[in-house]
């Protein structure tokens, strides 16, 4: 076990005896200084209690405290003082130091201070280490649901969180892939560097790489001056592919030579550039299938899937639905001053047997939904939207030729965009860009009724 360090500061040999005998036991180390310069020499941060006296030859014991003080801020100090001269002390304490006795002191008394002082110090650290810990810990607190494959997802973050790896994140459209790309991100040491992100699907394919390598002033007709790209924004950090499988073969050739020579090459330089990155993607569709059609390059397949996430559909978590749509709610009525408070268990019951093919994103507009529909406290599934409900129209169902399809058509997206405006035709006609007059003819001929 770690010994106690009691630290002695007094020039008076009796004094000193006295110590040696209180702090016998071999779970006390004592350190006895009779000057300033001795002290100094030892005190160490580890000693877990000093004990001075006020009165040192050369130097008054509350120089000594602040010099020691100086070194190590958390220093903690007992004084002694002599019977009626208790000023310097109580200046002492209002400095910092913990406590003062008077000599001549009671030795278990003394004994019990000390103890006592070294017990909270041991408390401090202990909860100073808890802390940290907490810290250090994986924060996942924007992740929402604790279904099993859901912790297996994130048991897997944690592991590759701080490896430089390439992550390839997989699962259907709304499924979390960008949400653990940052968790991986931010919990990472890369943490406080840059994330970017690069989402090619509302990127035009001829400027992928001007964005990701950046340009050198007349590069090209436009180029008036030298600019940095995605990669070097993100030096230091992480740079995310959203839909990974819409990049162009040659800017694939280009991401696989920045994996493997980490530097880049702006366009129209010369000159390459080191950066360090850290590559993560994501993708909804099968990879694989499209390497084997000859749609993505096999390569850089195989470099990105080094560690591969699966986020499961929503449908084979399901235990999650009331978890996340609870916490959606609370935040789409403060973020829209409802009072929504709760869901009806029918409501529930709905959102647990839908199939959600939009996942955790078609989860959050259909709670977004409710909410802006509804003005009482709990929600009930007037609010939903007729997929949700079950209510495939039955004419579209049973509708045979053209006609009839486009009518069952044309009820459905008419009923909806009601119910969305309250059932008030005028705003419908708005949102539907008709004439209220139109609208009004639709309606009466689709026999629609509220
Ligand atoms: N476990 C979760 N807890 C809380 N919110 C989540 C969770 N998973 C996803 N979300 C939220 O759902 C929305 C969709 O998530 P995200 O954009 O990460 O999905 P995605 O898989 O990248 O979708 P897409 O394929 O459409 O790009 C985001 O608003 C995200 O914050
Ligand atoms: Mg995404």
């Amino acid at each position: 076990m770690k010994k106690k360090i009691v630290h002695l500061i007094d020039d008076e040999i009796v004094i000193h005896d006295i110590f040696k005998r209180i702090f016998l036991e071999p779970e006390y180390e004592l350190r006895i200084s009779e000057n300033k310069a001795q002290a100094k020499t030892n005190h160490t941060s580890d000693v877990d209690v000093v004990i001075m006296d006020q009165m040192i030859p050369g130097s008054s014991g509350l120089d000594i405290f602040k010099e020691l003080k100086k070194d190590d801020p958390s220093v903690r100090v007992i004084f002694l003082t002599a019977f009626g001269t208790i000023e310097a002390a109580i200046e002492a304490i209002q400095q910092g130091a913990l406590d003062y006795l008077q000599k001549p002191f009671n030795n278990i008394d003394l004994k019990h201070r000390v103890d006592r002082v070294i017990r909270e110090r041991k408390l401090g650290q202990e909860n100073e280490r808890l802390r940290k810990t907490l810290d250090d810990r994986f924060s996942f607190e924007n992740i929402i649901g604790r279904s099993p494959l859901l912790k297996k997802v994130l048991n897997i973050v944690e592991s590759v969180a701080d490896s430089n790896s390439t992550v390839l994140v997989t699962g259907e459209s709304g499924t979390g892939k960008e949400l653990i790309a940052k968790a991986i991100h931010s919990n990472s040491n890369r943490c406080h560097m840059p994330f970017q992100a690069f989402n090619s699907s509302n990127i035009p394919a001829n400027l992928f790489e001007s964005l990701l390598f950046g340009y050198k002033k007349g590069a090209y007709t436009g180029a008036v001056s030298d600019k940095k790209g995605l990669f070097e924004e993100a030096d230091g950090g992480t740079i995310f592919f959203d839909e990974i499988a819409n990049l162009t073969d040659e800017t694939q050739s280009k991401i696989l030579r920045v994996l493997q020579e980490k530097e880049i090459q702006p366009l129209g330089s010369s000159q390459t550039r080191k950066v360090d990155v850290r590559v993560l993607a994501a993708t909804n569709i099968d990879l694989l299938a499209k390497v084997k059609s000859g749609d993505f390059r096999e390569d850089l397949y195989y470099r990105l899937n080094i560690i591969n996430i699966h986020l499961p559909p929503l449908r084979e978590r399901k235990e999650d639905i009331p978890l996340l749509a609870d916490s959606f709610l609370k935040r789409y009525a403060r973020e829209n001053k409802k009072s929504a408070r709760a869901m009806s268990p029918k409501f529930m019951k709905l959102l647990m047997d839908y199939s959600w093919p939009g996942n955790i994103r078609e989860l959050q507009n259909a709670m977004l939904r409710a909410i802006l529909l509804s003005s009482d406290e709990v929600l009930v599934p007037d609010s939903l939207s007729p997929e949700i409900l079950g209510v495939r129209s039955p004419k579209l169902e049973a509708a045979g030729g053209f006609n009839e399809k486009v009518d069952a058509y044309k009820r459905q997206v008419i009923i909806e965009t009601l119910e969305r405006n309250n059932w008030v035709q005028k705003k419908a006609a708005e949102e539907l860009s008709l004439k209220p007059s139109t609208l009004y003819e639709l309606i009466k001929r689709l026999g629609i009724a509220k």
